[in-house]
Formats: C-alpha cells, sequence, structure tokens
C-alpha cells in the first residue's frame, strides 16, 4: 500500500509518497481501507520533533514510528479475532493513539476501541476532521474546564481546527459563548453558533470589562495575568495550545489553580460515542477549510502550519465508490 513516511526528523520537505507493508490487524484491531484522513498540530510537532520532548515519545535520533496522520475514516476491510463491535463493509471513523500515527496512508489498523460508526450524515470527509480536534475540544472543556450549563465560555482561536469544535460543544451544553478570531472569520464563528464574537484585531478581549466563567484557548497567545483579569473569581482557563515556549512555561508554573494546560487529548470510545450523538444529532458539524489529495499530504502540513486554518484541513485518501 502507499504511505505518507519519514525517516528524518524536519519540514514537510522530509515526507515522502512510498509503498509499504500493508498492516494486518492484530487480535484487537480493525483494518480500515481509509478514504480520509485530516491533519492536526500534532503532525508537524512530531515531523519536525518540536518542542524537543517530542523526541523522547518517538526516537531521540530519528523518529521511531515513521507514520503520521491521526483522524481516519474509512471502510472495515478486515477485523482480528477479538473484535466483536465491527465487521467487514462497516464505515467507521475514530483517531489513532498519538504513539501509533498511521492515517496517511491508504490502510491502517486501529484498536477497535478508538472506532466507531461514521455517522450517516456525514462524509467520509467531514468523519475524518471529527476525532482529534473534537476530542480535544470535549476534554479541554469538559474535563479540565469543568464546563456548566449557563456559564459564560470564551473560546480563543475559535475559527481553526479545535475551535470550531469548541463553539459547537461548549453551545452543546448549554452556555453562553464568545469566540475570539479575525476580521475574516467573525461570519464563520457566529454561523457555527457563537453568540458574540470578538476580532482580535480590533479588540483585546482581556481589556474590554467582560469576564468569563471558563475560558477555552486554543491558541495559547495570552500571559496568564491577561487570563486572569478576564476570568470571574471562581472561573477556569483551559489552555490546549501554545505560541511559545515561554507562554507554555508561564502557564505550567504561574498558572495556579485557575488557568493551566489541559492534558493531552486523547481518543476514547466513551468521547467517540458522546461526539457522534452531536453529530447525528447535527449539533455540531464540521468545519472543513481545505481538502488535499493524498500525495499533497506535505502542502497540507504546510498550510496548517500558517496558523491561519479555518476549521480542518482535510486529506481525500481514496475515492468512495
Ligand atoms: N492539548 C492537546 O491535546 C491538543 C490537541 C490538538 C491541538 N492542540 C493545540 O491546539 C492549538 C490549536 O490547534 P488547531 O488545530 O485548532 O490549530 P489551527 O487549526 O491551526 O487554528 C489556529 C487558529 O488560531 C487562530 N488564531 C491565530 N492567532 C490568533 C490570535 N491572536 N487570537 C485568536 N485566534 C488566533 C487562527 O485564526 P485567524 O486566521 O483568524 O488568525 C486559526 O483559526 C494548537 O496550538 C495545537 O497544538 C492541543
Amino acid at each position: 500500500m502507499k504511505a505518507i513516511v519519514y525517516y528524518k526528523y524536519g519540514s514537510p520537505d522530509v515526507l515522502e509518497l512510498k509503498e509499504v507493508e500493508k498492516p494486518n490487524p492484530r487480535d484487537h484491531e480493525v483494518l480500515v481501507k481509509i478514504y480520509a484522513a485530516s491533519a492536526n498540530a500534532a503532525d508537524w510537532h512530531l515531523m519536525r520533533a518540536e518542542p524537543f520532548l517530542a523526541r523522547l515519545e518517538n526516537g531521540l535520533l530519528k523518529p521511531k514510528n515513521t507514520k503520521l496522520g491521526a483522524d481516519v475514516a474509512g471502510r472495515v476491510e478486515a477485523v482480528g479475532r477479538n473484535v466483536t463491535q465491527f465487521q467487514a463493509g462497516d464505515d467507521v471513523f475514530g483517531g489513532m493513539p498519538l504513539n501509533e500515527l498511521g492515517s496517511f496512508a491508504e490502510y491502517v489498523c486501529a484498536p477497535e476501541e478508538l472506532l466507531a460508526l461514521k455517522p450517516t450524515r456525514l462524509t467520509f470527509e467531514q468523519a475524518a476532521a471529527v476525532p482529534l480536534a473534537a476530542f480535544t475540544a470535549l476534554q479541554g472543556l469538559r474535563d479540565k474546564g469543568q464546563i456548566q450549563p449557563g456559564q459564560k465560555v470564551l473560546i480563543n482561536g475559535a475559527s481553526g481546527g479545535v475551535g470550531t469544535f469548541a463553539v459547537q460543544i461548549a453551545k452543546s451544553f448549554g452556555t453562553e459563548v464568545t469566540g475570539v478570531c479575525s476580521t475574516r472569520n467573525l461570519d464563520l464563528v457566529r454561523s457555527i453558533g457563537a453568540d458574540h464574537a470578538i476580532d482580535y484585531t480590533q479588540e483585546d478581549f482581556t481589556r474590554n470589562g467582560q469576564r468569563y466563567d471558563l475560558i477555552f484557548d486554543a491558541v495559547g497567545n495570552r500571559s496568564v495575568s491577561d487570563l486572569n483579569r478576564v476570568l470571574n473569581p471562581n472561573g477556569i482557563c483551559a489552555v490546549a495550545g501554545f505560541t511559545s515556549l515561554s507562554r507554555l512555561f508561564q502557564v505550567m508554573f504561574l498558572g495556579g489553580k485557575k488557568i493551566g494546560l489541559m492534558a493531552t487529548a486523547k481518543g476514547n470510545k466513551k468521547d467517540l460515542v458522546f461526539i457522534q450523538e452531536l453529530l447525528e444529532a447535527g449539533k455540531v458539524v464540521p468545519v472543513i477549510d481545505r481538502t488535499y489529495p493524498f500525495p499533497e499530504v506535505p502542502e497540507a502540513i504546510r498550510y496548517l502550519e500558517t496558523g491561519h486554518a479555518q476549521g480542518k484541513v482535510v486529506i481525500a485518501v481514496a475515492q468512495n465508490n
């Protein structure tokens, strides 16, 4: 089968489309013929081994796992002998564990526990846009952020891959949502349900007198004192990303009880089914910025790395006939 592989760390130039061995499912795994995948920040963090800690995960000098791609949507081709929930022909979607990425390929073996049936109203490309970004939004808002109905929630980076899910998932919890984005994305952020949209090029959300019960920060560009200023006394800020190591360390060491990094998002069946139900109900609709053909994964990642995607960047791996 064909797969995107990399044998050394670096820019998207290190990615190659190569013929590699088709995987065989282990007992608990499902072999999926991939129709679509999507790109995530995790792909370029691992590809570049940035920050340096990524090397502890995936090899000090060169990548141990030479494949990338966390999100998958496709059709089950075969199942391992202990798999009970799927059979050949099922249309599925899900996310790979970060140490076993591999959806930028024609086939992948995914643990049964990390897959669910593809929502029927979604195309494979829409379904592939969902898993890691939606897990991040859900786990940040719910687990770190302790989201409650009626709260005032602010999403920083509301127009990105994670942010577009965060706006919609926060709304589904019955909260009043403010999205922060640039001028060209104001309409997008309102269209996915934000009650208010703030243009960060015109207004500093930390200095307009408003306060929030929960901030979900999918950018990580603000200081701890800025974030503290806009949190209510019992407010929580869940930080999902960071724009520099100094911002990261500030949140880690100075954030106190209220402001903290969320744990790395992890795929699991319970959350995938929760998200699947929101998708089936039309409460969450994936926002896709661009779809790249399979050989153009390097261009897709180059685009994602600009930090200005409008929703998700999807890879069309194969036609669904
Ligand atoms: N903790 C985890 O497990 C986890 C998992 C996934 C992702 N992440 C992190 O979450 C972050 C977001 O990921 P993503 O996939 O959503 O990235 P993305 O798709 O590249 O989106 C970035 C968004 O940020 C917006 N943005 C840029 N500068 C901004 C500013 N100053 N104020 C407000 N918005 C701004 C951009 O909008 P404009 O074009 O309008 O500027 C863009 O829509 C990344 O740092 C990523 O590493 C963490």
